[in-house]
């Protein structure tokens, strides 16, 4: 989208321990790379590790985000963690909605919608998730899934600084697989288009990112699909060389 700053996201899923801290410091001291000059970037670590990595790149053009949190400010929810907790720790995003999210613990449209807010409440960025499954898209319903995942998980105060959309299809994550340019381009379309009818001006700013499997060898193609402002990296984030030749494609 032109005049929105390209976003690449990593996103550590349930990896990483202590030493993992060694591939942001490589993120951060990569000379000349496009990162804090051409794009913003940002790795959502594991909760564990949200406060270290904040640490160790403080004052680096590095953003350190959360992979979820909960809808509710604090309180008696053993294991989770509060979207505060988060921003305490030193993280400025927090990826919500994500399909491993919604599958592992049933989180619904409106379960995200209140973990958006409590980002927010908290003064993080939200990143919410949507994607369409094998099965819907075969059964040629991807406009219409992605269209009633955005809708619903979608809070209305969402503005294009406190709200990043990532489109990610189910099938296309951790598989290898993606879909077409073309396939990107139409889906991205749609959500244009929905965010600008329901957000008006800030809807056209807002950043979409593409996720599911974006590789250094699909980067350029990928990124280079109008309304693409950005990817959201999953396996290929987890090692900083790939990272690096991802955010390379800008
Ligand atoms: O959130 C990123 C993700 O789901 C994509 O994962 O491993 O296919 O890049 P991957």
């Amino acid at each position: 989208t032109p005049d929105v700053r390209p976003l690449v996201a990593g996103n550590w899923k349930m990896n990483g321990t202590g030493e993992s801290l060694d591939e942001l410091r490589m993120i951060v001291n990569r000379p000349n790379s496009a990162i804090g000059e051409k794009i913003d970037a940002l790795i959502c670590v594991p909760a564990t590790l949200v406060f270290r990595a904040a640490q160790s790149v403080e004052g680096e053009a590095l953003s350190i985000g959360g992979q979820d949190c909960h809808f509710k400010k604090s309180g008696a929810h053993t294991g989770d963690i509060s979207a505060e907790m988060l921003k305490d720790a030193g993280a400025s995003h927090v990826i919500v909605g994500h399909s491993e999210r919604r599958t592992d613990h049933g989180e619904t449209d409106a379960v995200v919608n209140a973990k958006a807010k409590a980002g927010w409440d908290a003064g993080l960025v939200a990143i919410i998730c949507v994607g369409e499954t094998e099965a819907q898209r075969k059964a040629g319903s991807t406009l219409d899934v992605i269209s009633t995942q955005l809708a619903g998980s979608i809070p209305d105060n969402a503005n294009a600084r406190n709200t990043i959309i990532a489109y990610e299809p189910v099938w296309a994550i951790g598989t290898g697989l993606t879909p077409t340019a073309d396939d990107v381009q139409q889906v991205h379309a749609s959500i244009r288009a929905a965010l600008e009818k329901r957000f008006a001006a800030d809807g056209g700013k807002m950043r979409i990112l593409y996720g599911g499997s974006v590789k250094p060898a699909n980067a350029v193609e990928l990124l280079g699909v109008a309304n693409v402002d950005g990817a959201l990296v999953g396996g290929a984030s987890l090692k900083a060389a790939d990272f690096l030749a991802i955010c390379e494609a800008y």
